[in-house]
């Protein structure tokens, strides 16, 4: 039992508690592809409900902001609304067709009001190029996912669905744990660092989005690469 009566250990213990508050506010990341859309949602504190909330291109400098959207004026940009939540405190981003361009740094942020600091939460918003592939039914698909020695070593993935931050609880097809599932197998060569997803006796319902990725520490997945696959009538 530690006894807190010390000055200079009292001291070094706030230390370490404002250290570790620190590192818990970390960037928030969302990964879109090209010509999909992303909602990016930005979460606040209660107390600003009434505010306005708005996104943030770039650095967002103090003069010169460069701000394509904002609740409760037309969007700047026709790509992107934005939406409030006023019971769960979200505010939430939506852009359409995305393009390359749009990858980069953002912050949401809250109005709130003169003589007061506005609030800002970092967002990176990454945009993955996409393969469009065109087969048709009955026909057997490799899909390859090339990826950097980083991810060698790490649990690899695939799944369908045009927005990624879903894949968590839904649509995981194989992953290189299971290596199968149904008419899905994945198989991964590390020393090559490519994995292949096969898809066989391919129908019409298997059109859409998939996703390569893998399995970071701390549970986070690592979006690699996107496929648009369309299937047609045999
Ligand atoms: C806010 O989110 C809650 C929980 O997801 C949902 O039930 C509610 O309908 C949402 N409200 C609005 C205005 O979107
Ligand atoms: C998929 O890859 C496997 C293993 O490399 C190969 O045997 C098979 O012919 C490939 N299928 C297609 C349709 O390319």
């Amino acid at each position: 039992m530690i006894q807190i009566c010390d000055h200079k250990l009292l001291i070094f213990l706030l230390l370490i508690m404002s250290v570790l508050a620190c590192e818990t506010t970390e960037i928030l990341t969302f990964t879109g592809y090209e010509g999909g859309k992303v909602e990016i949602r930005c979460p606040y504190e209660s107390g600003y409900e009434e505010k306005n909330k708005y996104l943030c291109r770039g650095e967002c400098p103090v003069l010169n902001k460069d701000i394509p959207v904002e609740s409760g004026s037309p969007a700047k940009d026709r790509r992107f609304s934005v939406t409030d939540n006023r019971t769960t405190h979200i505010f939430t981003v939506t852009i359409t067709d995305l393009r390359t361009e749009d990858q980069g740094k953002y912050w949401c942020s809250v109005r709130t009001g003169l003589g007061k600091s506005n609030v800002y939460t970092e967002i990176n918003l990454e945009i993955k190029p996409v393969s469009v592939v065109s087969r048709v039914t009955g026909e057997h698909l490799n899909i390859t996912c090339h990826y950097n020695s980083d991810l060698k070593n790490k649990i690899k993935f695939t799944c369908k669905g045009s927005d990624p931050s879903l894949c968590k609880t839904s649509g995981i097809k194989a992953s290189s744990e299971t290596n199968s599932n149904g008419r899905f197998s994945l198989r991964d060569d590390e020393s090559a660092g490519v994995f292949t997803v096969t898809i066989t006796d391919l129908t019409l319902k298997d059109s859409g989005i998939y996703w390569c990725g893998a399995v970071e520490t701390g549970q986070k997945n690592k979006w690699i690469s996107v496929t648009d696959l369309n299937i047609n009538n045999g």
